[in-house]
């Protein structure tokens, strides 16, 4: 029996272990407790008007760009800084340790970052981690907008790992649904979106996080 944050759906949290061992993806719709998303959602508006996130860029160490046709989302690293922020850490600590349990990952450290993807926006077809380089092993989105309507746009699209060009779902942004995936074998993409999308991006990793400023492979 794995004891569960009160924030998080304990009947969630087994669903979603048992659907990455059998497909390498889930999604759990109201995941994540209602008041902890909106103070989520607030705090990444706080950030935004404060000109606290920067524009998120691809690649690691010297390969690092911004390329805004190929990801349109402007970030800020969770720190700890705010009780929404530590809340939302603990409840993946326990998804951590459920996962580590059930799937013997050997996961010990989560990093993650709000993102916003203003209108027009988008994030093209791509994996999270290379294979062989081993970092970020389970990758997970929380999203943070109250009332996604059915012609918003900006759903996350995921695919068939044995065959990229299937398209298996697609999920709406909606406050509380949270997706988590294996990094290395799920393509994935954010469609363009009409209306500005908030979330939070986080991985679970093997080694220690340097936050994309340095390759960790090299
Ligand atoms: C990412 C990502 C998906 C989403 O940040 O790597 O794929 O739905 N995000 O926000
Ligand atoms: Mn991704």
């Amino acid at each position: 029996m794995i004891s569960a944050s009160p924030l998080l759906d304990p009947t969630a949290l087994t669903g979603l272990v048992d659907g990455l061992v059998e497909h390498g993806w889930c999604v759990a719709e109201g995941f994540i407790d209602p008041a902890l998303c909106l103070a989520l959602q607030r705090e990444l508006a706080d950030l935004a008007q404060r000109d606290a996130l920067r524009a998120a860029g691809i690649g690691r160490g010297d390969a690092h760009e911004l390329r805004r046709d190929i990801r349109g989302d402007a970030i800020h690293w969770l720190n700890r800084e705010s009780l929404p922020q530590r809340q939302y850490l603990a409840a993946m600590d326990t998804l951590q340790h459920a996962l580590n349990i059930e799937l013997y990952l050997g996961l010990f450290e989560f990093e993650a970052h709000f993102a916003h993807y203003p209108p027009g926006s988008f994030y093209q077809k791509h994996v999270d981690s290379f294979r062989g380089r081993a970092n970020r092993v389970v990758s997970t989105v929380l999203y943070l907008n109250p009332d996604w309507p059915a012609d918003g746009g900006g759903e996350m699209a995921i695919f068939d790992p044995a065959a990229p060009e299937r398209e298996l779902a697609r999920i709406r942004p909606t406050a509380g649904t949270f997706v988590c995936f294996l990094s290395e074998t799920v393509p994935h993409e954010v469609l363009p979106t009409r209306l500005p999308r908030a979330s939070i991006a986080g991985w679970f990793r093997r080694n220690a996080s340097l936050n994309g400023l340095v390759d960790p492979a090299r």
